[in-house]
């Protein structure tokens, strides 16, 4: 293997670290503990260990951690009635609702009750349209992880060609717009998208958030490009449990790539790194103090 390995645990733990002292930080001068509300509706397990280590994180750095789980049965005005409530608690600085959804629920309408101000999710469309037009916004925690792993390896993008394979509004969509306000020039490609693996040979920087296992291959990718896997697939082992790959067909394509992220260990670990940072911003911005230096 020639790639350099890009070490997602430990940035993660090193940005965690961040977050900690800076919260320490507000509450010894400002008497402020930022507050971390997480929605989880329904049991679906995957989501359950995410909501899990959002609460062991969140408060591993200081912070207030408030988890609500309810059925998945619950209706839809008292999942709404408990954002507004969550909306108007001063403790509350950031508020998540875990996806997917149960069915019965209008994901789009949940997103868009919640305040912008406390959408450490960035999914509102208010902090979407912000980003999207280049102004100061909470932003999805996936892609600003990604972009955090880019930079332990370039110190700067400006001028790379990027290729994001995925346009979802949790993962390529907002990554398309931070990759473009890091000045990189950048191709957002689909599922309906001609020529995939060539697109992909021009790129330096190749992100793959499809959710298709080991999609990305070894001859897609140009000799050194950086290479950054959103992907979390689980797949039988075998033995009736299950392992996790990524979008990208790992072990061939680190004998190309430059630098690559495995799974897990990777992208992963920063998503929840990213949603403390966030939740530390919004938490300023709330209490009307500078924005904090993590
Ligand atoms: N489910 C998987 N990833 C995420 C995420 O980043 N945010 C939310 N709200 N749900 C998710």
């Amino acid at each position: 293997m020639t790639a350099r390995i890009i070490d997602g645990k430990l940035i993660a733990a090193e940005l965690r670290a961040r977050v900690a002292d800076e919260v320490a930080r507000l509450k010894r001068a400002h008497r402020l503990t930022p507050g971390l509300a997480v929605v989880l509706v329904g049991n679906d397990p995957a989501s359950e260990v995410y909501v899990r280590s959002k609460h062991t994180q969140t408060q591993a750095a200081g912070m207030a951690s408030f988890e609500h789980r309810l059925s998945a049965e619950i209706a839809q005005a008292d999942l709404l009635a408990l954002i507004a409530k969550l909306n108007r608690d001063p403790a509350v600085h950031g508020i998540l609702v875990q996806l997917p959804l149960p069915k019965s629920i209008h994901t789009e309408t949940v997103i868009n009750a919640i305040d912008p101000a406390k959408d450490v999710d960035g999914l509102h469309p208010s902090n979407a349209g912000r980003l999207a037009g280049g102004f100061e916004a909470l932003s999805p925690c996936t892609p600003l992880g990604c972009i955090i792993l880019t930079k332990s390896v370039h110190a700067s993008l400006e001028g790379m060609n990027a290729i994001v394979i995925g346009r979802s509004n949790l993962v390529g969509r907002p990554l398309l717009q931070l990759l473009l306000n890091e000045n990189a020039t950048v191709t957002i490609a689909h599922s309906r998208s001609r020529e995939l693996a060539r697109l992909c040979a021009r790129a330096d920087l190749v992100y793959a958030a499809v959710g298709r296992p080991e999609m990305v291959r070894a001859d897609w990718i140009k000799p050194g490009a950086t290479v950054i896997d959103v992907g979390i697939n689980r797949l039988p082992a075998g033995d009736g449990k299950t392992r996790l790959v990524g979008d990208v067909a790992f072990r061939e394509v680190a004998e190309v790539a430059g630098a690559i992220t495995p799974v897990p260990g990777g992208v992963g670990q920063m998503t929840v790194a990213c949603l403390l940072v966030n939740t530390l911003r919004a938490a300023c911005a709330i209490a009307g103090l500078p924005k904090p230096g993590v």
